[in-house]
């Protein structure tokens, strides 16, 4: 077996993980995500001595915080949404790496004051100049905060300093293309960490290992065993407490551009050189050049929206998208989306990859199946009625893990078949759950490791691939027009017709 030279510069997703002390800048630190996620992250993330104590975070936003008060909401945020706070010594001495800095996003002052403390904290803290800069606000501010940022010379050095952009990048390949130059014009590409928290997730990581670490599947993974792909993320929630953001976002730029996005170029890429950051990011960027959505002429055969009307979640009556607080009730934006794309390559001509996104569907589910080729001739036509083909199935979240659907003889004197799964479950054989994918996250910027973030051309490349979709979808609609679906059921009966027009059935999961 060759294996991959030691070269320090090639090996991404290192095992030796405590970054340098730095401090983490959070803008948009009095938001949701910061109490819910990216603390809780750090917390976790030093009680298992992954960080040094002299790791720093401060908190940036406009309110008039102070040092104590945000200590306080990120303890709540810690004991609410994690395992909790463990030992108090662990928390004070946490907590004492804590601060903010109150500041408005197009001030240029607050940049100057944000600096002048970060000096300060390098002294009081040995963090020696390493910052990320995170950039939790709302996408409308993240230009700006850039450049901000670049004419504060706070990312001047490419070696000390980074800078984490939450999704979505852009709302278009334009837009993309526009916050691609500003980013560029401030700082090197080597710095820039786009987040999409699914690249954060173990099981999307173990698509890797599972199509790479594997000699068995590699050489039925293309067009000649399989028939189509399927890769789901359906959500229970609704629009939750987000209308602002998600009625100008949708379905398809709020999940598909991005999360399936990954979830796809992870599935279709070949295998890279090296692990490395840019050998894989590589690969994704060639698989989405290859992309387009299936029938650009007759849209409605490759791309399908909908949005969910009044319905019941378990049990429960639950209100249509439109009837949602915050919501226009004469919205157009899709709360679900399915489409089919196909890949102009030698090893997936004329294989299928239907994707499909939506909220207020009947399960949390996110899974991409790979179904396999009927048998070329069946030799049990009088004995069974059906033989269906393989399926090998990941399941993403929850219950993450493995299965492969195979046929088997039923026990018994007659000759019949029947599907059975073999399975492999994450909890069952590690016996621990699958941790937040915000800490592996976290860690691999504040390491320097950035093949789990999205380069700069591959998020352009998978707007470029929406967009046929997204130019019809974003001109004036008529609301009746949009096709709806019941809260708690799973599809709008067009996204049936997207696959079924091909002889296929959306996987019931
Ligand atoms: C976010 C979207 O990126 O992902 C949300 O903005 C969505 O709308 C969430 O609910 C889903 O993430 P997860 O990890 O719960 O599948």
């Amino acid at each position: 077996m060759v294996t991959l030279q030691e070269n320090p510069l090639r090996v991404g997703l290192q095992q030796q993980r405590v970054p340098e002390p730095q401090i983490l800048a959070i803008f948009g630190a009095s938001g949701d995500l910061t109490q819910r996620k990216l603390v809780p992250a750090l917390y976790k993330l030093r009680r298992e001595r992954r960080l040094p104590p002299e790791t720093t975070i401060v908190g940036v936003a406009r309110r008039d915080w102070s040092h104590d008060y945000f200590r306080e909401q990120m303890r709540e945020g810690i004991e609410q949404f994690s395992d909790g706070i463990g030992s108090e010594e662990l928390w004070q001495d946490f907590a004492q790496g804590l601060f903010y800095c109150s500041g408005d996003i197009d001030n240029p002052e607050s940049y100057q004051k944000l600096k002048a403390f970060l000096s300060e904290l390098d002294e009081k803290r040995s963090t020696r100049g390493n910052r990320v800069f995170y950039l939790s606000v709302s996408p409308k501010f993240f230009a700006e905060a850039i450049k901000q940022l670049g004419t504060a010379e706070m990312l001047a050095d490419p070696l000390k300093t980074r800078l984490v952009i939450e999704k979505p990048f852009g709302r278009d390949l334009g837009s993309a293309r526009t916050l691609n130059r500003v980013v560029q014009q401030v700082c090197k590409e080597e710095q820039v960490y786009r987040i999409d928290h699914y690249l954060g997730k173990e099981t999307v990581q173990n698509l890797l290992v599972f199509r790479f670490a594997n000699a068995i599947f590699e050489p039925l993974w293309n067009r000649q065993f399989v028939d189509h792909v399927q890769i789901t993320v359906a959500e229970t929630v609704g629009v939750e407490d987000r209308a602002g953001y998600y009625d100008t976002s949708g379905a398809l730029r709020d999940m598909l551009q991005n999360h399936l996005m990954q979830l796809f170029c992870l599935t279709a890429m070949e295998p890279p050189n090296a692990l490395d950051a840019d050998s894989i990011r590589t690969e994704k960027v060639k698989v989405l050049q290859a992309t387009r959505l299936a029938d650009v002429q007759n849209l409605e055969r490759s791309a399908v929206r909908g949005q969910y009307s009044a319905g019941w979640m378990k049990g429960k009556p639950v209100p249509g998208y439109r009837e949602e607080p915050g919501v226009n009730p004469n919205s157009t934006t899709p709360t679900y989306v399915a489409m089919k794309f196909s890949i102009d390559s030698w090893r997936w001509q004329g294989v299928p990859f239907y994707l499909r996104t939506g909220k207020r569907l009947p399960k949390k589910v996110s899974e991409i199946s790979i179904h396999f080729r009927e048998v070329p001739y069946l030799i049990f036509q009088s004995a069974a009625q059906q033989v269906n083909a393989n399926i090998l199935a990941m399941r993403i979240q929850p219950n993450e893990g493995i299965s492969l659907r195979f046929e088997v003889k039923m026990p018994g004197l007659n000759l019949r078949t029947r599907s059975v799964d073999m399975d492999f479950s994450y909890g069952s054989a590690f016996g621990i759950a699958a941790s937040d994918a915000y800490d592996r996250l976290l860690l691999d910027c504040m390491m320097g490791d950035q093949t789990l973030f999205t380069r700069a051309d591959e998020v352009e490349a998978a707007w470029q691939v929406v967009t046929p979709a997204l130019s019809v979808w974003d001109a004036p609609t008529d609301p009746a027009s949009i096709p709806q679906y019941e809260a708690g059921t799973w599809e709008p009966t067009e996204a049936e017709f997207l696959i079924n027009q091909d002889g296929r059935r959306w996987r019931r999961l």
